[in-house]
């Protein structure tokens, strides 16, 4: 079996306890130490054969798997493998292989990084969406032409931006191009849940300068929205005027609010 396991944003005690145990059982693991810290590795045991991809192509990581058809396999991803994993080309690999292969979902960047500046993405009335993207970069060719910072931007909803920090002027320059006002709140989440994590609160107007205060260029998540200013309108579901299967509705006042 070949695992393709969410390590989570970093700290050990953030991967799932399914993730602990595949690699407990490990046999072989392959890692990306520039994403994942060693101390994730504190949970595999002391014979696995380690192998770190942050050195090896595609072709390296699918020659392990062919070699070593019957061993338990992990392939160990920062956050959630399926998000910026590059997990799609090696499961294409295994369907082609006959080769039994699972995910084993992770604690993504994004849910540390919201946590680390202590705030909910979708706030009513305010933002209900979440935008997952990234500059296009390196990888330009592989980015769809309506998918751009810019063209997000113009929802006004919250954004998360991956894989960004290195080119800051432009993400900023992106996200005021396609309507954010400059004084929308913003903040950088550096290696959240890692020992050193750093988080910078800032505004789309001052995103730029911020990012570059940090001299970080990786692993860095940028948050973008008005849901990071904190100000909650009050939720529908847990109105007691908002009756449901669980709860029935309770006018002020009254001593009513549990099912029969
Ligand atoms: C190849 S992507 C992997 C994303 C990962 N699968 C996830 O779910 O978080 C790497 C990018 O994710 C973000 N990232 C990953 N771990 C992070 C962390 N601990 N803190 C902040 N950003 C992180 C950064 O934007 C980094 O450049």
């Amino acid at each position: 079996m070949i695992s393709f396991v969410g390590a989570g944003p970093g700290a050990a005690d953030l991967i799932t306890l399914r993730g602990r145990d595949r690699l407990a059982d490990a046999d072989i693991l392959i890692w990306a130490s520039s994403l994942v810290p060693e101390e994730v590795l504190s949970h595999t045991k002391a014979d696995a054969a380690v192998h770190d991809s942050a050195t090896m192509t595609l072709e390296d990581v699918l020659a392990v798997y062919d070699a070593n058809p019957h061993a338990a396999i992990v392939r160990l991803h920062s956050g959630d493998p399926s998000i910026y994993g590059a997990i799609q080309e090696q499961i294409d690999w295994c369907e082609a292989h006959d080769r039994a292969y699972e995910i084993v979902p992770g604690v993504s960047s994004l849910s540390a990084a919201a946590a680390a500046v202590g705030r909910e993405l979708t706030i009513p009335k305010v933002s209900q969406s979440v935008v997952l993207t990234r500059l296009a970069g390196r990888t330009a060719a592989s980015m769809p032409e309506r998918e751009s910072v810019e063209a997000f931007a113009a929802h006004g909803a919250t954004m998360a931006v991956f894989l960004s920090a290195a080119r800051p002027a432009e993400l900023q320059d992106e996200l005021l191009a396609g309507g954010y006002p400059a004084g929308t709140p913003a903040a950088l989440v550096v290696r959240a849940s890692w020992p050193d994590e750093q988080i910078v609160r800032t505004t789309v107007g001052e995103l730029a300068e911020a990012v570059k205060s940090t001299g970080v260029k990786t692993t860095v998540l940028v948050l973008v929205g008005p849901a990071l200013e904190g100000t909650a309108n009050r939720s529908h579901l847990y109105s007691p005027s908002y009756a449901h299967k669980f709860r029935r509705r309770s006018e002020p006042g009254s001593t009513v609010g549990r099912p029969a």
